[in-house]
């Protein structure tokens, strides 16, 4: 990579870090997908290079799983791991109880299964992430192409009865074509401004025909990882409900700093 960090990327950085520091020999992780996540599956990469590391990585999407065997990961299907010890992945937005939304980078439907089916989902973002009510962020959601635009209607409809300030859903494009998910989908990006009731809103829009996931993510995060652009990392841990503070220090000439990919 060539030319400086911006402290968002050093925020991502640190936190991807600090999270990779958790990853034990002979776990199998579930690797997120993103450009946070891609500062975790490198930093693990050079674990695995340099310190011998051993461990096997569920990708969340087909660019994290390129990514994880070109730095030397050993890569397993879910089906093949059955069940994980932890999840690592990055976030779009999270409020103080460690709800999520994520789906940005459109892998939120193997993210949500990945994380679920983990003893432990840790996430790791930058501290511009964090709000007070999750919606700001278009909330993504993942309709199977057949009949979408029936499907934004009546997601639109249902949107009328809940606690939110817009209702405007729009398709994710790329380019001048729908945006394709890994799993043939399209994504309706929902503009909420502001979600009153985030765990209702998450049942109501997996009841409508045609919707095949949403991007909030209640109850699935136990550990945030939160970088700082001066280097200082804070984790919370839901469960324990302890804050630990931490810095850490890198440097940019470092071998990881080359080529970042997403
Ligand atoms: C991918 O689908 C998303 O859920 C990402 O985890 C989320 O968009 C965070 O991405 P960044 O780490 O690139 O901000």
């Amino acid at each position: 990579m060539s030319g400086e960090l911006s402290p968002i990327d050093k925020a991502k950085f640190v936190a991807a870090r600090r999270a990779a520091e958790l990853v034990e020999d002979g776990m199998r992780v579930g690797l997120g997908t993103g450009s946070t996540a891609a500062w975790l599956v490198r930093c693990l990469g050079e674990m695995v290079r340099e310190d011998g590391l051993k461990f096997r990585g569920v990708p969340t999407s087909a660019r994290t799983a390129e990514l994880a065997r070109e730095v030397g990961i050993e890569v397993i299907s879910l089906d093949e791991a059955r069940w994980l010890d932890l999840t690592i992945d990055g976030a779009d937005e999270f409020d103080a109880e460690l709800n999520l939304i994520k789906g940005g980078g459109g892998a939120l439907l193997q993210e949500k299964i990945v994380a679920t089916a983990s003893d432990q989902m840790i996430v790791i973002a930058d501290a511009a992430k964090e709000v007070d009510t999750l919606g700001a962020f278009p909330l993504p959601v993942e309709v199977i192409p057949f009949g979408w635009q029936t499907t934004q209607v009546l997601i639109e409809e249902t949107l009328v009865a809940m606690d939110v300030m817009g209702r405007k859903a729009g398709l994710r494009m790329n380019g001048t074509r729908p945006f394709i998910t890994d799993e043939g989908n399209h994504i309706l990006d929902l503009h909420l401004g502001r979600i009153g009731n985030a765990r209702q809103l998450a049942m109501v829009l997996n009841q409508i025909p045609g919707v095949v996931e949403n991007g909030l993510f209640i109850d699935i995060c136990d550990v945030l990882v939160i970088g700082h652009g001066d280097g200082r990392v804070e984790m919370r841990d839901i469960n324990t409900g302890t804050v630990q503070e931490d810095r850490l220090d890198f440097f940019e000439s470092d071998n990881l700093f080359r080529d970042p990919g997403d």
